[in-house]
This record gives C-alpha cells, sequence and structure tokens, in this order.
C-alpha cells in the first residue's frame, strides 16, 4: 500500500518511522515532511491544506491512505474534499471529517457537546460581540482565576487564565470587540477554573468501535517548574504514574464511551484519533478540551509504545473493523524532551546546523522544526527535536534521554531539564 502522511513535525516523523515498520506499506510519502522524514520516506513540498496539491499528488503516486497529522486540514474538510471526488472517494483517510473535526475546530461546539452527552467538563457560557456586557456581568459571578477561551483555532494561543477580574473584563473586549485571535475570538466561551493535575488521554475511533491507547503527560510551559509562556509542548511522559486502573476506568465509562457514543448520535463521522484533554480534580476526571488529532510530543512517547503493525490498525479504522484488533502496549515507560530554539515561543533565529545527531545510541531523536540544507540537518522552527527514550520507570527513561542531549548541539539550544518532576 502506498501511505501519505501530512504534516512536518515530531508528530509526524513519529508516524512515519512507526509506518515505515509495517510490512503492508510500500512506498511512504510525508507532505511537507522534515529532516527526519526525509531518511525514511519520501518528502513532497506541498502543504498540508492545498487540497488540490495533495489530490495531484495522491493521482500520480497512486497513494491508498492518507494520515493527516495536524488539526487545520481536518478542521478544513481534507476528508469530506476526498469522499466528495469520484477520483479520490476509495482512498482511505485517518482523521475525522469536517462536522466532526468541530470538536477542536469550535470550543463552543465541543461544550455544547459535552453538555449533550453528559460528560463531565468545566460550566462555561459563551459570548459574542453583541452581549460583551452579558460577559462582564457573568466574570463578576465567577471567583478567580478567569478561564477565557478564542472559540476557534488559535495556534493553541486562544486560552487566557487570569487572576484579575478587570483584565478579564478588558480581555474580553480585546477578544471579541478588537479581534485579538482574529476570527477565532468572534465568539469566546468563559468557564469555571479546574484546579488539579492534567493528563491526556488518546483514542482510536471507527465511528463505530474504539480503543484506549496509552495515556501520556505534557509539560506545556516553556519554564522549568511549569513557569513562563505556553508552548506547543517541551515534553512528555506515558504511562501517566497517577493514572490507576481505578482512574482509568472512570475515564472510559465517563468520558470515552459517551463521547464515542455522541459522535454517533450526533451523526458525527469520525476515523481518526481523539485526543482528549483531561484534568483530574480530586479523584474525578474532568475534560478540558478535544482535540481530532494526536499530541505532538504525545505522539513521541504513545506510539513507540504501541507493539501492533500501524498501518493494520489504520486498515481496521478505514473498514470499520476496530473490534478486531487487539491493542498491545510495551510495559516500558516512554519520555521524550524537545529541543527549542533559543527565543522560543517568542522570535528565534533558523537555519542553525545540528551536530552529533548521529552519536545518539539509546534514544530516538524525532525531528520536528529541523530540515536538510547542503546535506545538512538544519533547525527551520521552535521546536527542533525530541528525544525519545524507553525506560523500565519513567526516570529511567527520562535520565536516557537527557544522556544522550549531551550528544547533541545547535546554536541557542534549549530544553527543560525538569521534565516529570511533578510526578
Ligand atoms: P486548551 O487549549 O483548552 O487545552 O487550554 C490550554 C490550557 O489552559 C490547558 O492545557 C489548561 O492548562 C488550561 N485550562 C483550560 N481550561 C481550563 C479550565 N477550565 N480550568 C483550568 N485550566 C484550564
Ligand atoms: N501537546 C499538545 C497538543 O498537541 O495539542
Amino acid at each position: 500500500m502506498n501511505i501519505l502522511i501530512l504534516g512536518s513535525g515530531g508528530r509526524e516523523h513519529t508516524f512515519a518511522w512507526k509506518t515505515a515498520q509495517s510490512p503492508l506499506c510500500n512506498n511512504l510519502f510525508v507532505a511537507p515532511g522534515n529532516s527526519g522524514t526525509d531518511s525514511i520516506a519520501e518528502n513532497i513540498n506541498i502543504s498540508v491544506t492545498d487540497f488540490d496539491a495533495i489530490k495531484a499528488l495522491v493521482i500520480d503516486k497512486q497513494i491508498d491512505m492518507v494520515v493527516v497529522g495536524p488539526e487545520d486540514p481536518l478542521v478544513q474538510g481534507v476528508h469530506d474534499y476526498f469522499l466528495n471526488d469520484n477520483d479520490l472517494k476509495h482512498v482511505a483517510i485517518i482523521g475525522p471529517e469536517k462536522a466532526a473535526a468541530e470538536l477542536e475546530g469550535s470550543k463552543e461546539f465541543a461544550k455544547e457537546f459535552m453538555m449533550r452527552h453528559h460528560i463531565p467538563t468545566a460550566a462555561y457560557k459563551s459570548f459574542n460581540k453583541n452581549n460583551v456586557e452579558e460577559g462582564y456581568r457573568f466574570l463578576e459571578t465567577l471567583k478567580a482565576p478567569y478561564v477565557l477561551k478564542a472559540d476557534g483555532l488559535a495556534a493553541g494561543k486562544g486560552v487566557l487564565i487570569l487572576n484579575d477580574l478587570s483584565e478579564a473584563k478588558t480581555e474580553l473586549k480585546n477578544m471579541l470587540v478588537d479581534a485579538k485571535f482574529g476570527k477565532a475570538s468572534t465568539k469566546v466561551v468563559i468557564e469555571e477554573f479546574l484546579d488539579g493535575i492534567e493528563l491526556s488521554c488518546f483514542v482510536l475511533t471507527d465511528g463505530k468501535n474504539y480503543k484506549i491507547l496509552p495515556t501520556a503527560k505534557d509539560y506545556k510551559r516553556i519554564g522549568e517548574g511549569d513557569t513562563g509562556l505556553n508552548t506547543g509542548g517541551m515534553g512528555a511522559i506515558s504511562p501517566v504514574p497517577f493514572a490507576t486502573p481505578e482512574f482509568l476506568n472512570k475515564i472510559e465509562e465517563r468520558i470515552v464511551k459517551p463521547t464515542i457514543e455522541g459522535l454517533q448520535k450526533d451523526n458525527l463521522p469520525y476515523k481518526g484519533f481523539v485526543f482528549i484533554g483531561l484534568i483530574k480534580v480530586g479523584d474525578d476526571p474532568k475534560v478540558i478540551e478535544y482535540n481530532v488529532r494526536m499530541g505532538d510530543p504525545e505522539t513521541e512517547v504513545v506510539l513507540p509504545r504501541l507493539k501492533n503493525d500501524l498501518v493494520e490498525i489504520f486498515q481496521a479504522i478505514a473498514n470499520q473493523t476496530l473490534d478486531k484488533i487487539n491493542i498491545e502496549i510495551d510495559e516500558r515507560a516512554a519520555t521524550t524532551v524537545m529541543l527549542v530554539s533559543g527565543g522560543y515561543p517568542e522570535a528565534y533565529e533558523k537555519g542553525k546546523e545540528i551536530s552529533g545527531i548521529q552519536n545518539i545510541t539509546d534514544s530516538i531523536p524525532f525531528h520536528a522544526g529541523a530540515t536538510l540544507k547542503d546535506g545538512k540537518v538544519v533547525t527551520s522552527g521552535g521546536r527542533v527535536m525530541a528525544i525519545t527514550s524507553y525506560g523500565n520507570t519513567y526516570k529511567e527513561a527520562i535520565k536516557k534521554s537527557y544522556q544522550n542531549i549531551e550528544k547533541l548541539h545547535f546554536d541557542k539550544m534549549y530544553y527543560r531539564k525538569d521534565i516529570g518532576f511533578d510526578l
């Protein structure tokens, strides 16, 4: 089978790494890909949202399956584009249709979905520029901190958590009236602050059946001790030590089952990954958000623990026979540490040569914002490379990642040295 992976991050390198191990995969393409995918697949330099170019590629290379990494093409309807085209409708797409991708594309849609299906989440109300005053009154009824969420996709920056009421009101106005996040903040969800520890749960579904993948915890802030600005993710650990069997059972019964049943009841066609962002409040899980894709860098710790043939799983998703698959998980822990460009998540430089990759022995370097230039691997993004390791415990795994990072170098390389500190 010929397979195309859309995306260019560490997540997509991990997908490519796992896909390339499958005897079911003949030719593997990644668009646009990075220096990591270049060594195991053919990179094709087209944008993940240029559907016409993707169509031409799929026909030219006789591609049978497209695995969609990031949310943008899903929210813009790449799956529907394929279904509605006679030349493409036979191609298996891993990722939900547009209507279902709204679970990530609109926070209000996701909250309404959770309310309809009695899925535990924070209490909320949503506002637009015509009822800003009501938004102020609602904020006055809440206690600090105040949580404001731009309704639409805002590249992970659309959530504000503020301690001061007047600041919260100002930000609400900035979002709704002054379009702080452009179209994404035409609506704003204001919600109750949930106090607890976060973790993520990953579910595969073919629209009828589901399988739960290992949990993971990511570290979003740039600074040690979870301080400073939010990033795409600075590291991850799987499994999550505090996710006991009893707690996992609560997640499955209260959240996963009603989510999958809700998708069916609401006619939301879904073949792909559901990434459920959770927070443990007391002993109970509550949903913070849905994403309609895998997480990055969570993929870099979840897929290495999956023993199954990934392409076989994807085929089962496409054929709606996921119930026939027995998911097998490596007992070992996996951790990853993200190397980033100095300055990230604000301004940073690119084009720095990355040296020492060939000296990494017992970790896996998943390339992210890294590209080939004149035969050398150079930085091309803020998050540059995720160094994944296995261990009998997460502490052992994390130690291995840090030991291997010592062998790597690029100008202004930065990483957090405290991944797992809170566990
Ligand atoms: P989101 O983009 O929805 O994942 O939100 C980004 C981050 O904001 C989450 O990872 C949480 O750390 C935090 N957050 C979101 N919603 C809440 C909430 N209701 N209570 C506390 N923290 C939240
Ligand atoms: N690491 C968080 C995300 O992928 O959304």
